[in-house]
């Protein structure tokens, strides 16, 4: 590093920050080159629903940084408990031996997940729990005598990890091939997108259409099946009543593993500490990271029922998989200080009284040209774009780079709100505030949004 002082020697403006970033920090899943003249936007300090740059403008986190920070910003009862948790020990392993916030925080999950999922393995985040699961599903079957099921269904556009398994179930092209050949056995089917089904379509098309590709790939080669409780990737997908239940039965008919990706649809994301529960099915597996410590440390978890867990209780049986930071003590001591203060202050409750007076605001929004489709659940919502209501009509590629990045990413953070333009799938914008997040702050959200998307309906 040549010619730059560290934070530590020098204080630094936003706009050197913003330099020096453009210089030596190599941003996740964004075009390095972006827009030179435009400043990078650097966040400094958060507090509550809120965030701070480098200037002192303040932003509302109307996405809780990356869907994660879900008790709000700045909760000092977190920052105590990394801070005993270091001075008491700062760091030691899950592989062989083992610390006690780690087994106090599994405890606690098995406590909360549903069923008899017993067993928590932990991660240092999303991608590694995803990982995880594929290889314990394989290993699974291979203990109970079927090797040959290694394959894993999953549904177009989703986001389940960057790694290179977690990425073969990821359902979004662009990002897939750069990267091919992949790791092999993720296979895709349709998602549950219904505003863009042609009408009169059975609700249960899509559930049947993970049936019709286990066949299709042959059933002895199926050992899992991968899905959100509401599916990210697309914009905030929700599934068809009874969407679920029929997975499940197809599950249970071709001896598959449901894997139950709630890496955000938890810890209150969706009104409940773990997005199945809404949609009252039992998963085999669930992962789950990111508002587990409401992002104050990384960690990721995959819990596995007692009966995924059995054949591995046997002999010198082991699951041969690990991370040296897989459970670190600094993460686990905030993650259990963190569910304390979800349960305290009653944040599932709040989300589900609340979600909606928020649903309802965004809702509000149909009237402009350019709003289709509203949909989410609990604090995770998402509005469609379209170039025409009456016909859906979306935007071609070009056209949605203009607007998107063009202008309404720049746009909503100028105007002080923080959320996702996202064209993964049809271009989307996305909501997910922390989850203390009240009708003052849906009130900023519509007056911005209000502002930002009617001029991009002008634009039309
Ligand atoms: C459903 C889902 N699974 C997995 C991941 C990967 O998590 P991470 O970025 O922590 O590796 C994400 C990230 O957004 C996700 O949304």
């Amino acid at each position: 590093m040549a010619g730059t002082a560290t934070a530590s020697t020098r204080q630094y403006s936003g706009k050197d920050l913003s330099e020096a970033a453009r210089r030596h920090l190599w941003m996740h899943f964004s075009r390095l080159a972006g827009e030179p003249h435009a400043p990078l936007p650097v966040i400094v300090r958060g507090e509550g629903c809120y965030v701070y740059d480098a200037d002192g403008k303040r932003y509302l986190d109307g996405l809780s940084a990356l869907y994660c920070v879900n008790a709000g910003h700045g909760r000092p009862e977190l920052a105590d408990a990394a801070a005993a948790q270091l001075r008491e020990l700062d760091f030691y392993t899950n592989w062989s031996y083992v610390h006690p916030r780690a087994i106090e925080l599994a405890e606690r999950l098995a406590d909360l997940a549903p069923a008899d999922l017993n067993r928590v393995f932990f991660t240092s985040g999303g991608s590694e729990a995803v990982e995880s699961a594929l290889k314990l599903a394989r290993q699974y079957h291979g203990l109970t005598g079927h090797p040959r099921k290694w394959k894993t269904i999953a549904r177009e556009v989703a986001y389940h990890g960057s790694s290179a398994g977690a990425l073969s179930v990821t359902g979004i092209t662009e990002i897939r091939t750069p990267f091919e050949p992949l790791a092999g056995g993720g296979c895709h089917v349709p998602n549950t997108n219904s505003y863009r089904w042609p009408e009169g379509r059975d609700p249960l098309w899509a559930a049947e259409a993970i049936a019709e590709r286990i066949e299709f790939e042959g059933p002895d080669t199926v050992a899992a099946v991968i899905l959100e409780p509401v599916q990210n990737g697309g914009g905030c997908i929700p599934p068809q009543d009874g969407y679920f239940q029929r997975v499940r039965e197809i599950c249970d008919h071709y001896s598959v593993l449901l894997v139950s990706d709630e890496v955000i649809c938890s810890w209150g994301r969706i009104g409940h500490i773990f997005g199945s529960e809404r949609y009252g099915y039992r998963p085999d597996i669930i992962t789950t990271a990111k508002g587990i410590t409401s992002a104050n440390a990384p960690l990721g978890a995959m819990i596995a029922s007692d009966r995924v867990a059995e054949p591995f209780l046997h002999g010198t049986r082991s699951f041969a998989h690990g991370f040296t930071f897989g459970g670190h003590p600094l993460a686990t001591a905030i993650a259990l200080a963190n569910i304390d203060l979800i349960e305290r202050e009653d944040l599932c409750g709040h989300v589900r009284a609340k979600e909606g007076e928020f649903r309802a605001m965004l809702e509000s929004l149909s009237d402009l040209p350019i709003v289709g489709d509203v949909r989410g659940a609990g604090y995770f919502q998402a509005i469609e774009l379209v170039k025409d209501k009456r016909t859906k009509e979306t935007f071609d590629d070009e056209e949605s780079e203009r607007l998107l990045r063009g202008f309404l990413s720049g746009a909503l953070y100028h105007h002080g709100l923080i959320c996702r333009a996202d064209d993964r799938g049809d271009p989307v914008i996305q909501l997910a505030p922390p989850l203390i997040a009240d009708s003052e702050q849906f009130a900023e959200i519509e007056h911005v949004l209000r502002t930002v998307l009617g001029a991009a309906s002008e634009l039309l």
